[in-house]
C-alpha cells in the first residue's frame, strides 16, 4: 500500500515532523480516550455520506465495519497507538487504511477534524457531565441519610468561625445539599448548551456536498446541529462550561473538607472520622491525621488551575481553528478524573464521620449564642423595638460574662434587672433546644422545618 506508514499530508511535504515536535505535536496519548466517541461520529458520517449517495454503499459498508473492527481492536488493548499519526482521529484513519484498504479514504469526505474533535469532546462531556452528576446524586443522598439521624443534635453555628447561633447538625448537612443540588443543576444545563452537533461544518466554511445535518445531528443526539461553521470549529464554552461547574463543585467539596478537618481538630473535637478515612505519622505515634479530607481541599486546586489555562489559552485567540486548542481535552480529562476521585472521597468522607454529640451541644451554648433569642423575646413579648432590644440584650451579655456564668446559668433575679416587666416564661430562651426550634421561618433551623425538608429532598431523589 504506498500510504503505508506516511502521515495523510504527507503528499505536500518535502521533510518529516522534527522529534520534538512529533512528540509535543501529538496528543495521541491523551485523546485516545474519545475513541468511542470517534468512531460512533465516523460510523453516523458514513451512514449520512452513503444515505446522501455521496458515497456509494457497498464502501459505506465495507467502511463502517472495519470502524467497527478498530473499536473492538482498541477495546480489547490490541490498537497500536502511535505518536506520528498525531492524535485518535488519524490514527483510526491510518488503522482502517491497513483494514480495508483505500476505500478508508472515502470516510473523510465533507468533514475536517477541526469539526469531528468537537463532536467528539462534545459527546464526552455529555457522558460525564452525567457522571457527575450521578455521583452527585450518591453525595447527596448520603448527606441526607446522615441529616436525618441528626435533627435533633445540636451544634454551634458560626459566623466568622466565632459562635453565633445554635444549628441543627442536619440543617448544616442539608446546607450542603443545596449546594450539591445546584452543582447538579449547573451540569446539567451546561448539557443543555452542548446539545448542538458541530459534525459537517468542515474545516471552518461548511462543504459543498450535499449533506443532511439533521441525520447526523439526531443520529448522535444533539437536539440540532450548529448554526454557525467558523463559530463551531472555534468554539471552547463547552468545554469551559464544564470547567467552570467542576471548579465550582471542587470549591463547595473543598469548604465541606476544611470543615471537617477544622471538627476533627484536637481544638475543637465535634466529630470523630473513622479510621478508615484518617493517616498515621511517620514520626509522631500518636497522630491520626485527616489526610482524604486535606486532599478533597487541597485538590480543588487543580480544577481552578485547568479553568485558568483554558481561559487563558482561549483568550485573544482569533476565530477559527488553532492547534492551541489541541491543549482542552488534558486540561477537561484531568479536571474529570481529580473531581470524580474527588467526590468519591468526600462520599466516603460523609459516610464515616461521627458527630461528638455531647461536646456540640456543649459548645453551642459557648459564647452566649442565644443573646438574639432574649433580644427576639424582648421585641415580640415586652414590646421593645429590635434595636431597643439588642441593647437590653448586649447588657445580659456584659453582666454574664463579667459574673463567669452562662446565659441560662444565670437566675431569673439577674435577668429582670435589665427590664422590670419581664417574666418567668423569659428564661426558656436561653436553652439552646429551644433557640433551634424557635427558628421556624421558612428555611430556618426548626426540627420541623428539618423534617419536612428532608421528606421533600428524598422525594426529589426518587
Ligand atoms: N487533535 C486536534 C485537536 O484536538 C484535532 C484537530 C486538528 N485540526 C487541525 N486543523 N490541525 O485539536
Amino acid at each position: 500500500m504506498k500510504n503505508k506508514n506516511k502521515t495523510v499530508w504527507s503528499a505536500r511535504f518535502e521533510n518529516t515532523p522534527s522529534k520534538i515536535f512529533e512528540r509535543i505535536g501529538a496528543s495521541i496519548s491523551i485523546d485516545k480516550r474519545l475513541f468511542e466517541e470517534d468512531i460512533l461520529g465516523s460510523i453516523i458520517h458514513a451512514q449520512m455520506l452513503m444515505k446522501q449517495r455521496i458515497i456509494a454503499k457497498k464502501k459505506g459498508i465495507k467502511i463502517i465495519n472495519g470502524l467497527k473492527k478498530i473499536r473492538n481492536e482498541i477495546k480489547k488493548n490490541k490498537f497500536t497507538f502511535r505518536n506520528k499519526y498525531e492524535d485518535i482521529h488519524l490514527n483510526i484513519e491510518k488503522r482502517l487504511y491497513e483494514i480495508i484498504g483505500d476505500d478508508a479514504g472515502y470516510l473523510h469526505i465533507a468533514r475536517s477534524r477541526n469539526d469531528q474533535v468537537i463532536t467528539d469532546f462534545k459527546l464526552w462531556i455529555k457522558n460525564s457531565s452525567n457522571e457527575i452528576i450521578n455521583n452527585l446524586n450518591n453525595l447527596i443522598e448520603s448527606f441526607i441519610k446522615k441529616a436525618e439521624k441528626n435533627i435533633y443534635t445540636i451544634m454551634p453555628g458560626f459566623t466568622h468561625l466565632k459562635n453565633a447561633q445554635p444549628l441543627s447538625l442536619a440543617h448544616y448537612l442539608l446546607a450542603y445539599v443545596e449546594m450539591f443540588k445546584r452543582d447538579k443543576k449547573r451540569f446539567s444545563s451546561n448539557i443543555d448548551y452542548i446539545d448542538e452537533c458541530p459534525l459537517g461544518v468542515g474545516a471552518l466554511s461548511g462543504t459543498s456536498y450535499k449533506i443532511d445535518r439533521n441525520f447526523t445531528s439526531k443520529k448522535l443526539g444533539f437536539k440540532k446541529p450548529t448554526n454557525n461553521s467558523v463559530d463551531t470549529v472555534s468554539d471552547r464554552d463547552f468545554a469551559i462550561d464544564f470547567l467552570s461547574s467542576a471548579s465550582i463543585c471542587a470549591m463547595h467539596i473543598s469548604r465541606f473538607a476544611e470543615e471537617i478537618i477544622i471538627w476533627n481538630s484536637d481544638i475543637f473535637k465535634l466529630i470523630k472520622i473513622d479510621d478508615k478515612m484518617l493517616t498515621g505519622s511517620s514520626m509522631m505515634p500518636q497522630k491520626k491525621n485527616p489526610d482524604p479530607a486535606e486532599l478533597i481541599r487541597g485538590r480543588a486546586g487543580k480544577n481552578f488551575g485547568a479553568l485558568q489555562a483554558l481561559l487563558t489559552t482561549m483568550k485573544g485567540l482569533p476565530l477559527s481553528y488553532y492547534k492551541d486548542m489541541q491543549e482542552d481535552k488534558a486540561l477537561v480529562f484531568n479536571s474529570f478524573d481529580t473531581l470524580l476521585e474527588s467526590l468519591i472521597i468526600t462520599n466516603e468522607l460523609i459516610k464515616s464521620v461521627k458527630p461528638n454529640k455531647e461536646r456540640m451541644l456543649f459548645l453551642s451554648n459557648e459564647g452566649y449564642t442565644t443573646a438574639t433569642d432574649f433580644a427576639d423575646y424582648l421585641v415580640q413579648n415586652n414590646n421593645l423595638s429590635f434595636r431597643e432590644a439588642y441593647k437590653t440584650s448586649a447588657k445580659l451579655v456584659n453582666y454574664a460574662e463579667k459574673n463567669k456564668k452562662k446565659l441560662d446559668q444565670l437566675d431569673f433575679s439577674e435577668v429582670r434587672k435589665m427590664n422590670k416587666k419581664l417574666d418567668k416564661n423569659v428564661m426558656k430562651v436561653f436553652n439552646v433546644r429551644n433557640a433551634v426550634n424557635l427558628k421556624t421561618s421558612y428555611g430556618g433551623t426548626s426540627t420541623k422545618n428539618i423534617k419536612k425538608m428532608i421528606f421533600k429532598l428524598k422525594k426529589e431523589l426518587k
